[in-house]
């Protein structure tokens, strides 16, 4: 019997590049932006002062908004801006694992030796950190981000990271990162006593239609657009289909491009971001 292997479409011309199309210098609208390129998003910059604040008066906090919402890059604005001389930043992507597997990764991104059981390793990370505050003069900001995705009974151990040596003093500040379902978690009774430990909630809103419309002309200048590539009524529906969410507005403008490309069309208009929205998960 003869097989059938499926069909695949490796030819890469068949993919449209708007870069041609629009003769920009750059894909638009891409995941990763350098932090001098970035859009100066309106009250980001009180945000990145209040967690700065929180972290200097040796706090520990949650930061809490939908996905695609700019937490990530709100937290490579923070860490910019804690210096090595005053810090030690462990800056982690958690996923559903054991106790054990937490700690040998925060050992890991602190440099101390991963080993030993999940207390000894929590034990060994509150030495580092008193050792590292009487000799150095440095504390340990350790940011979680994902942190929706944390197993409860490892979340819950973090208290004992938050105030160890009598509560005497603050050595460590953790940023608590993710979306509802990390404020779900905490609401939890068994979490109650880590949720006493965090000063602050920090909350990041959705764009506006104006900011939405803000937005994409700064992604679409960085790139050299020479005209109005996306007209009102297209600036309207993505604002409309994203709700002012930054992932959402990349991946509509992105698509809607790529359309754009493929039928050589100079603008684009609100059909062409639903039809771009109908590509879409
Ligand atoms: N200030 C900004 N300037 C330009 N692009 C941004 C900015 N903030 C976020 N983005 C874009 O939005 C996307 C989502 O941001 P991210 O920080 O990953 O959100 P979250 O962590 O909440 O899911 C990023 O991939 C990035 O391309
Ligand atoms: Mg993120």
């Amino acid at each position: 019997m003869a097989s059938i292997s499926p069909q695949t479409t490796t030819d890469t011309s068949l993919i449209p590049d708007p870069r041609a199309h629009f003769s920009f210098t750059a894909l638009p609208f891409t995941q990763e932006i350098p932090a001098t390129k970035m859009w100066r998003q309106p009250g980001l910059d009180e945000l990145v002062d209040d967690l700065e604040a929180s972290v200097s008066a040796r706090m520990s906090v949650a930061v809490i908004a939908p996905s695609g919402t700019g937490k990530t890059t709100l937290l490579r604005r923070l860490v910019e801006r804690l210096p090595d001389t005053r810090y030690q930043v462990a800056d982690i992507k958690v996923t559903s694992v054991s106790n054990r597997d937490f700690y040998r990764g925060l050992a890991r991104a602190l440099a101390v030796e991963p080993t030993g059981t999940w207390p000894a390793l929590l034990e060994k990370l509150q030495a580092h950190a008193q050792s590292l505050a009487a000799t150095e003069a440095r504390r340990l900001v350790v940011i979680i981000d994902e942190a929706q995705d944390m197993r409860p009974e490892v979340l819950s151990t973090l208290r004992v990271l938050t105030n160890f040596n009598l509560d005497s003093e603050l050595l460590i500040s953790i940023i608590l990162v993710g979306d509802g379902g990390l404020d779900t978690l905490l609401h939890r009774p068994d979490m109650e006593a880590l949720r006493s430990r965090l000063s602050r909630v920090i909350r990041v809103r959705l764009l506006s239609r104006t900011e939405t419309k803000a937005y994409i002309d700064h992604r679409l200048d960085l790139v050299g657009a020479r005209q109005q590539i996306l007209d009102d009524s297209a600036v309207e529906a993505v604002y409309d289909f994203s709700r002012g969410n930054l992932r959402a507005i990349d991946h509509l403008c992105r698509t809607a491009l790529e359309i754009a490309a493929r039928q050589k069309l100079e603008t684009i208009d609100a059909g062409l971001v639903t039809a771009a929205r109908k590509r879409l998960p």
